[in-house]
């Protein structure tokens, strides 16, 4: 296997770099704290002078410490080290941070990735956790297996960084989408004297149909097949000219159900009212996804 350094034993380094020497890669390692290099020591890790002997004792870096200036400051302390090599730079920083960062790797005459890490420390090593990453496909298949030793969903999504920060929205917003829903669902309970606790009883029973949103999505957006409704956009409509009503007769804050209603009225205004609800990617499009097929 090919040999691994990892800068940065924070929370989520150390367990990057437990979880390569339980699969079997040669580790060096370096901190700027050295005690907390002692463990992965003891288990077998080799431990650095410097982050330049880091970088010299592998072929592939990763450095994860706090952002993706405390990585340049930290490198920049011996520069010439990093010519031939790769750096997977996991530390964080906007999608501006991060271009500057990929740039200033490539001047070295080093090859990088820069890589987003979707879950917690405890999930690193899973089948099932991402690393997601931008650069070139060349240096993501150098760097691939180690990626996937360390989250097997691990993937490049783009060249450019932006894509980074376009895929962490992406993901925010569905989820997010859900809370305050939850958030909104909650006012109108209120208003109309329905438990707290009462709400959160029953709320399981509409989290169960996100699963099925997930297939209808999954079945039509990709393909731009948005015919044959079970629910069309136009029940969608009616449904939430109801509950824009409701929170009106009750009194209850209404910005999101009035925007959803809205987004649904131009679906209804562009003659959609028959086909899935998932055509207002269609409609609200300006790319691909606005000549995608019927
Ligand atoms: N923990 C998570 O759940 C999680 C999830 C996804 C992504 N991340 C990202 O992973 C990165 C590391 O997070 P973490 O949770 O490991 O943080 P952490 O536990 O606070 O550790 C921070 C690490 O950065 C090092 N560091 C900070 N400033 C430095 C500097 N100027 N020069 C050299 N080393 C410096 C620290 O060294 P010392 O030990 O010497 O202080 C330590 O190794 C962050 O960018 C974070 O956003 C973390």
């Amino acid at each position: 296997m090919q040999p691994v350094s990892v800068i940065g034993l924070g929370a989520m380094g150390s367990e990057l770099a437990r979880v390569l020497l339980g699969k079997g890669y040669p580790l060096t390692v370096w901190n700027r704290s050295a005690e907390k290099a002692a463990r992965l020591q003891k288990a077998g890790a080799k431990l650095a002078a410097s982050p330049a002997a880091a970088i010299a004792a592998s072929e592939v870096t990763i450095t994860c410490i706090r952002s993706h200036t405390d990585t340049r400051r930290l490198l920049e302390e011996d520069p010439s080290v990093l010519a031939g090599k790769t750096l997977i730079e996991l530390s964080t920083g906007d999608a501006a941070e991060a271009k500057s960062m990929l740039e200033w790797i490539r001047a070295k005459d080093a090859d990088g990735l820069i890589g987003m890490i979707s879950v917690f420390p405890k999930d690193i090593g899973k089948a099932d956790s991402a690393i997601l990453a931008v650069g070139d496909l060349e240096t993501w298949h150098k760097c691939e297996a180690v990626l996937k030793a360390l989250a097997g969903k691990s993937a490049l999504v783009g060249k450019d960084p932006v894509a980074l920060a376009a895929i962490y929205a992406s993901l925010v917003l569905p989820r997010q989408g859900f809370m305050f829903g939850m958030i909104y669902g909650a006012l109108i309970c209120e208003r109309a004297g329905i438990s707290m606790d009462a709400y959160v009883d029953v709320l399981p029973l509409t989290i169960r149909i996100v699963d099925d949103y997930y297939d209808l999505f999954a079945a039509t957006v990709p393909e731009g097949k948005f015919g044959d409704p079970p629910a069309s956009l136009g029940v969608y409509h009616a449904a939430f000219e109801d509950v824009v009503k409701t929170c009106r007769a009750l009194e209850a804050p209404d910005e999101l159900p009035r925007l959803l209603r809205d987004l649904l009225q131009r679906g209804m205004d562009a003659g959609l009212s028959e086909q899935q609800v998932t055509s207002l990617t269609k409609l609200l499009g300006n790319g691909p996804l606005a000549k995608s097929g019927s």
